[in-house]
């Protein structure tokens, strides 16, 4: 594009260099739900290691909004010990001291509008001291029964609207409801207090590297995409496994279980990443238009009952460690029927997938800790070699390993060395830690720092939340029409029915 003075300027210069570190604008983050586990654990060091990776203004704002009798240096200690006991990167005193002058806590209740109108002038006065500009992101980290309180009292102290140029958002933990019905209630609370633009419902899986690696292993590579189809592909398995119980987890976990807990966010937005199509560009509407395509064409695989597996986990070993089963976990009654191990096969109608399973599991008190998405490739058509030498090999795999160890392994047949031509299983390795020398932030740290730039791509819309649990709700509906979990013993790899499930179309759970 010639310039007046007739040189030459390039158009890309004049666009912000995405490379640059991202920094927030003059904003507060308000918590709800200081006192649980997922602000201590999460939040609180996650704001942390944003400040120690200098992404923040110098005038951020955290405030704490809690019933606790707390002054504000009681909050600045409670968010220290969460920082010195969780935060990814390393303590420094000067970070440290410069944040917490930004700390503040308001007493209150969520039912007083006195309370709200307090946490209202807090911010005005921090408005005006720290010079965060109006700009302040509500994060509800609270039970989903207490967000339509606590967004009608934002809607009435007039704290869900900003002046001029500043930006009020809400940030949601899920569950998002408990079906599809509930769903849809809850999004219409929020929404008629918010419009869906401000607001942020967290599925922290999509904050993980590995899972936005996904895009770039897809779309930035001509090597995978002939074979991501059901031309090649035989059939994908996503298991989300973890070895933890649920002891301490009752008051949330109990008539909740694994499926409503990950599938129909986690697993469901991993699945979406998979079989999308390639987005126009990275914007978030057209992000969130392919991922809305793909869950809008996800069909339960029938009959339901022989497609889903549940179970809940017995006593066990967990490695030398002697375990209790759900039903002796503190606040578990003896006939709870919670399940903490789901199963379940879906197929997209596209042309691209047609004819392949997709089967998602989760687990509680399994074999071990790991999330990974395999793609398990169909068998060569014809294989020129005595029957005996390929005994073992199994299916080509691309196994995108989301954690621990993260990375991706390719998995195909090689000879083996010195037999006359006997081929066995071998895997090809990217490993994060061997390639690369930064370390990967916490799923958290990103979210925190797209909701303060309002950068929404990361984050699923109401249509993907509903179009989640109208997939997940015949499964539900059948299992609460149909008997009880099965038990499984911990430390196992779930109940004998997820193995029969797969077993019936001749294939097989992996065992990572
Ligand atoms: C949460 C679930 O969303 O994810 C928990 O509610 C689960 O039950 C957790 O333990 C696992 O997260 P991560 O990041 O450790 O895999």
């Amino acid at each position: 594009m010639p310039r007046e003075d007739g040189r030459w300027r390039n158009p890309l210069r004049d666009r912000r260099d995405k490379r640059l570190p991202r920094i927030a604008g003059p904003s507060s983050l308000i918590i709800f739900g200081v006192t649980g586990d997922l602000a201590r654990k999460k939040l609180m060091p996650a704001v942390y290691d944003l400040a120690n990776r200098g992404l923040l203004p110098p005038s951020f704002a955290l405030v704490g909004f809690g019933r606790r009798d707390w002054t504000d240096e009681d909050f600045a200690n409670v968010v220290h010990d969460a920082v010195r006991d969780h935060s990814r990167t390393g303590f420094r005193e000067d970070v440290w001291e410069r944040l917490a002058e930004g700390f503040r806590f308001v007493q209150g209740s969520f039912d007083d509008d006195a309370s709200f109108d307090r946490l209202r002038d807090s911010l005005a006065a921090l408005d005006a001291e720290r010079g965060t500009d109006g700009n302040h992101a509500f994060y509800l980290s609270i039970p989903p029964n207490a967000f339509p309180t606590v967004c009608e009292q934002l809607r009435r102290s007039g704290l869900a609207t900003a002046d001029g140029d500043s930006w009020r958002r809400v940030v949601i933990e899920k569950p998002f409801g408990h079906d599809l019905a509930s769903a849809r209630k809850l999004n219409a609370v929020v929404n008629s207090v918010f419009p869906e633009s401000s607001v942020f419902r967290i599925d922290h899986y999509l904050g993980k590297e590995t899972v936005q690696n996904i895009l770039a292993l897809r779309f930035a590579n001509q090597l995978f995409d002939p074979l991501w189809s059901s031309h090649y592909v035989d059939h994908v398995q996503i298991t989300m496994a973890e070895d933890i119980g649920l002891g301490g987890r009752a008051g949330y976990y109990d008539g909740i279980g694994a499926a409503r807990d990950v599938i129909q966010n986690h697993l469901l937005q991993l699945m979406a990443l998979v079989a999308m199509e390639e987005p126009i560009s990275f914007e978030p509407k057209q992000l969130q238009a392919e991922k809305i395509k793909v869950l809008a064409a996800t069909r339960n695989i029938l009959p339901i009952e022989a497609n889903a597996a549940r179970g809940q986990y017995g006593p066990g070993w967990q490695g030398s460690e002697r375990v209790a089963g759900l039903k002796e976990e503190a606040g578990f009654s003896a006939d709870s029927t919670t399940e903490t191990f789901a199963a379940i096969a879906l197929e997209v109608d596209s042309r691209r997938w047609a004819g392949v399973p997709f089967y998602l599991r989760t687990g509680k008190r399994l074999g071990r800790r790991v999330t990974e998405i395999a793609l398990v490739f169909k068998r060569a058509p014809h294989l020129p070699f005595d029957k005996t030498m390929t005994e073992e090999l199994s299916q080509n795999a691309l196994v995108i390993r989301v954690q621990p160890d993260e990375g991706i392994t390719l998995r195909f047949g090689s000879k083996v060395p010195a037999s006359s031509m006997e081929v066995r299983d071998v895997n090809m390795d990217f490993s994060y830690g061997s390639a690369f020398t930064e370390a990967s932030p916490e799923a958290y740290e990103r979210l925190i720092l797209d909701v303060l730039l309002g950068e929404p791509s990361l984050f699923p819309v109401n249509e993907e939340v509903e179009l989640s649990w109208e997939i997940l709700d015949p499964v539900l509906n059948s299992w609460a029409a149909n008997g009880t979990p099965d038990t499984y013993e911990s430390g196992t790899w779930g109940p004998k029915s997820a193995d029969e499930m797969m077993a019936r179309t001749g294939r097989s759970w992996r065992r990572p």
